[in-house]
């Protein structure tokens, strides 16, 4: 990369708009929506769908609810005109779906164009041509007014040909693109489009689309809404015009050059499913729609079945959605971090009793309305606190660690993650605590052990391993426990040490193990351990908890 990036690259000149209005507007429902997957990204695919492909892809634009596809550039191959007969002949189209080509201002291609659409309910034949100072210089070598009449050349080629649709039946509108409009001057596009208009002569009553392709993204989206709004603003007849939006989303900000691009006054929006497309994809139309609903504004689309789309997707186009792709992706309802799993847990329980406004932490819809599952994926790092460590063994395991022994083991956890080198599930963290705690068998392992109390006064007996050798415990206190310290350090020879906290509970019913109990001991050194015994006995569970601690201590 260059130290110097200006002796290349420029800054993107701004519109002059000095009285902007869009930045105060809100959005308050769904524009036209038109779905260019079936050309668009398809013409962005390695390998491009077949016409099987193309009718399952149509069929799910159908079922999404999509008014409006560009399903093709019939003049561009055959697959591409057969597509349109089978869609026209096998009568495919639903009575309230347009169908809508695109084709260059070429009488051939625009020739070829009509035939593929005779007999079609309602067609929408979108021509285009490139206006931007970098196109006219290098790939036209054309100056502006010779732009000009290749775009009015086109339109009086299409109008010309109307009757041929329009005798039969079918109702045409007329669209034009002045692509890569987001590069050119606005005051050209302005001109070039209405030269196009006065041959199309639209009426408010029989608009035509207007489309404002950003077809590479070349400013921030408060630029391109400026044009849009510039556009609005000062094109003749713009109530005989439909404005319509097309971003590609090169510096990545498509969906918010759209939202912008509405708010400025457009009409229409067209786009793809999770934004297939040249270089970095169109506009994901799914991630627009969803943001009008995650506001409470009805998308008029239906992502009801959103896993059922991706594989439809996924099967047709040969594309991934990616995991983290707004609204769709795998890992979109999954929460990794403990605090966030927490708040989410907090925030479900507390909508499930509203039951009213989604205000659910962390997650910006209800996973349900899509068909989708919140999910939590339970593991932590070495960079994972106590806290995290603690979350996940009793959230997984019911192992409600005393806070004090959660300071002793986050670190031991931390450490033993570290040297693994990746993160480690649940499962694998309990592996760590049993280790640690539970399986510390030496030098002390228990066999067996008995107490009786007459009293108050308890008395234990006991056989213990120590160091592979059978060894007999016995032991008087003021409970099992006390016994079983006096009797360890006296006839087992442990060092000296008391019992400073003792908890225990419960472990999930149908575990073989139902007691967990948690021993603090501090020895004559002042030094504290923690050990922890499991058992179905929860005397015994204690016990073995002194054993771990002594274990440990050594
Ligand atoms: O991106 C673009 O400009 C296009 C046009 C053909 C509308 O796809
Ligand atoms: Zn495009």
């Amino acid at each position: 990369m260059l130290k110097n990036p200006s002796s290349k690259y420029q800054p993107f000149p701004l519109i002059t708009l000095p009285n902007r209005q869009w930045p105060s507007r809100h959005l308050s429902k769904a524009p036209i929506w038109c779905s260019v997957d079936l050309r668009d990204g398809n013409q962005a695919l390695a390998v491009p769908m077949n016409v099987s492909q193309k009718l399952e892809m149509f069929d799910a634009l159908v079922k999404c609810g999509f008014k409006e596809i560009e399903v093709g550039f019939p003049s561009a191959s055959n697959t591409e005109f057969n597509f349109n007969r089978r869609l026209i002949e096998e009568k495919r189209i639903p009575e309230d779906v347009t169908i809508q080509c695109l084709v260059q201002a070429r009488e051939d291609l625009i020739e070829k164009t009509v035939e593929s659409l005779l007999g079609a309910k309602k067609v929408v034949i979108h021509m285009y041509n490139s206006t931007s100072p970098a196109q006219r210089k290098y790939v036209f070598g054309k100056t502006k007014e010779e732009i000009i009449a290749i775009a009015v050349k086109g339109a009086q080629m299409i109008k010309d040909r109307l009757h041929r649709l329009e005798s039969t039946g079918t109702q045409v509108t007329l669209q034009y693109s002045p692509e890569s409009f987001s590069a050119t001057e606005v005051e050209f596009a302005k001109e070039i489009s209405e030269a196009v208009m006065d041959v199309w002569q639209p009426t408010p009553e029989k608009k035509m689309i207007l489309n404002l392709p950003d077809t590479v993204e070349v400013a921030m989206p408060n630029v391109y809404a400026d044009q849009i709004e510039w556009i609005c603003t000062n094109i003749k007849n713009r109530e005989s015009l439909i404005i319509s939006l097309h971003t590609h989303n090169d510096r990545g900000t498509g969906t918010a050059a759209t939202e912008l691009g509405l708010l400025a006054g457009a009409d229409r929006v067209e786009g793809t499913l999770f934004g297939n497309g040249e270089r970095t994809g169109n506009l994901d139309i799914v991630q627009v729609a969803m943001n009008l609903y995650m506001h409470g504004i009805a998308p008029e689309l239906d992502f009801s079945n959103m896993g059922s789309l991706i594989h439809m997707y996924e099967r047709t186009t040969g594309m991934t959605v990616p995991p983290r792709q707004p609204y769709a992706g795998e890992l979109v309802f999954t929460a990794f971090s403990g605090s966030h799993q927490d708040a989410i847990k907090k925030g479900l329980s507390g909508y499930e009793e509203h039951k009213s406004i989604w205000d659910v932490p962390y997650l910006t819809i209800d996973p349900e309305d899509i068909g989708r599952e919140y999910r939590e994926v339970i593991r932590v790092n070495s960079q994972s606190g106590k806290g995290g460590v603690a979350y996940l063994l009793e959230s997984e395991f019911g192992i409600e660690l005393p806070k004090d022994m959660q300071r002793e083991f986050g670190p031991i956890a931390n450490d033993l993650v570290d040297k693994l080198g990746r993160e480690v599930t649940a499962a694998e963290l309990r592996d760590m605590f049993w280790k640690e705690y539970i399986e510390r068998n030496t030098p002390f392992s228990l066999h067996h052990f008995h107490a009786d109390g007459v009293d108050g006064v308890f008395t234990c007996r006991s056989s213990m391993v120590k160091n592979g050798s059978e060894i007999g415990i016995t032991g008087t206190g003021n409970g099992p426990i006390a016994a079983f310290v006096q009797g360890l350090i006296k006839d087992g020879g442990a060092q000296p040490f008391e019992v400073v906290t003792y908890r225990e509970q419960s472990l999930e019913a149908g575990s073989e193990a139902s007691a967990i109990s948690y021993i603090l001991i501090k020895l004559a050194t002042g030094k504290t351990v923690w050990g922890a015994g499991v058992d179905t006995n929860i005397e015994l569970a204690s016990i073995k908890a002194v054993v771990s601690a002594v274990n440990r201590a050594i």
